[in-house]
């Protein structure tokens, strides 16, 4: 096990090359499942969660190769069909199999996800979505087993009580390629990686509109071919570094990343003082300041402010300059970092869904503990911009989905190592 040592109080400065979108990737690696072509994928992170999703593709009869931000995924077999307990509790995204699965080998067999460290997960959208497309769907021992003749278009709505999902949007304008007929997602999720899923889908000959808007039209076909693809850069990566050299007053550029995939996250850093700068359709910068305004956000779905930035936010927000008020709507429970910042000094009080954190002049370094992915980046940019020297224990949770990061931070002259980890 391994852990991340961090000396505060660095300033960081230079370039940083942001990689390729994991929550793309993982779904158009299920996408290939849609195929027996050879599908290419360029720009592919060397991420834990990444290699789960293989692991994965290899159960199902794929082959899958993988070098230099470049993989090929061909098929040995289409037959296997289940998606095991094992490989699902690693990586709930892979519930993103079931869609593809019933369309191509019109039976799924896949573990039952279950809840994680940032709240329940409810997958009821997921299996709503292939009943309208004409699946049978049971829920047995833990595994959800779906089964179909062929499926057929539907009116399908993807509102559920916390909104929108993004998985089950993809799962079922998966599915939807291969059914007969039309199917209409409405209120579906407008994320950059559901239309970069669409844009994979319709480079294979699917037939998709509206993605990018929340009613996608999708019309069935019978075959889906292969294609070569180059993933979107990672918008959540972009602005964990964006808030990393704003915790430490630092001027940094950020390459291979989409501006307007961030505007709302932008709009929020420069509200909070921020010198933010376009240079180019693929690079920003970043300057920061000494001391930042306090700021009231909500996280919601895409174009809104990303739950998947918010801890890294909560982190600037401990130092700024007075109360701030981050309101989480999309996991109401995703709050476990803030107990460590208290640990390093921040002043942070959890109310229902929202946190109040009350602006402190310093952060202390100590051991902190991640609990998920994003909550221990946001406890490192705590780290960054601590007094002295600390640890993030449980660097397994980052590694999932920020690829070589204590290569990148110590690029931009932050003193991070990692070390071996006799704490778990
Ligand atoms: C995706 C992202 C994740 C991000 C999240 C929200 C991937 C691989 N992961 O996760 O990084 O944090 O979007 O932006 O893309 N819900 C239901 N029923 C369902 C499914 C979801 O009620 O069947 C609820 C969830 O509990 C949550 C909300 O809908 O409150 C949004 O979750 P969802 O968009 O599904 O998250 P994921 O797609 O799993």
């Amino acid at each position: 096990m391994y852990k991340l040592v961090v000396e505060g109080g660095c300033r960081l400065f230079g370039e940083v090359e942001i990689s390729g979108a994991k929550n793309s990737v993982l779904p158009i690696m299920c996408a290939s499942l849609l195929t027996d072509d050879d599908v290419v994928l360029y720009n592919v992170p060397d991420l834990e969660d990444i290699r789960v999703m293989r692991s994965l593709l290899e159960r199902l009869g794929k082959e899958v190769f993988f070098s230099n931000g470049t993989m090929v995924i061909k098929t040995k077999t289409d037959e296997p069909y289940e998606a095991p307990y094992e490989i699902v509790k690693k990586i709930r995204a892979s519930i993103a199999v079931l869609g593809p699965l019933l369309a191509k080998r019109k039976r799924a067999r896949v573990s039952f996800p279950g809840g994680c460290s940032i709240g329940p997960r409810p997958v009821d959208l997921h299996i709503k979505g292939m009943r309208i497309l004409g699946a049978s769907v049971k829920v047995e021992h833990g595994y959800i087993v779906a089964e179909t003749d062929g499926l057929t278009g539907g009116l399908v709505n993807m509102l559920g009580i916390n909104g929108t999902s993004v998985v089950a949007t993809e799962n079922v304008m998966m599915a939807a390629t291969l059914a007969s007929g039309t199917t209409v997602i409405d209120n579906a999720a407008m994320e950059p990686e559901v239309v970069d899923l669409a844009n994979f889908l319709i480079k294979c000959g699917a037939k998709i509109k509206g993605h990018g808007t929340n009613t996608i039209i999708v019309d069935g076909v019978k075959k889906l071919k292969g294609c070569e693809y180059t993933v979107i850069s990672d918008r959540i990566e972009a602005g964990t570094y964006i808030l990393a050299g704003m915790m430490t007053k630092g001027e940094i550029i950020l390459k291979n990343c989409n501006p307007m995939h961030l505007v709302e996250p932008i709009n929020v850093f420069r509200q909070m003082g921020a010198i933010i700068e376009i240079i180019n359709s693929s690079s920003i910068l970043v300057k920061g300041i000494e001391k930042y305004e306090p700021v009231n956000v909500t996280t919601l779905p895409y174009p809104l402010f990303p739950t998947d930035l918010q801890a890294q936010l909560m982190a600037v927000l401990t130092k700024a300059r007075g109360i701030s008020i981050i309101t989480e709507k999309v996991f109401q429970n995703r709050f476990a970092h803030a107990a460590e910042m208290n640990r390093m000094g921040a002043d942070i009080t959890i109310e229902n869904s929202s946190a109040i954190i009350r602006g402190v002049e310093k952060l202390y370094s100590t051991t902190v503990m991640a609990s998920d992915l994003r909550g221990g980046a946001g406890l490192i940019i705590a780290l960054l911009g601590a007094e002295g020297k600390g640890e993030l224990l449980r660097l397994y949770h980052v590694d999932r989905g920020y690829e070589k990061i204590e290569e990148k931070l110590s690029k931009l002259g932050a003193k991070v190592n990692r070390e071996k980890s006799e704490l778990i």
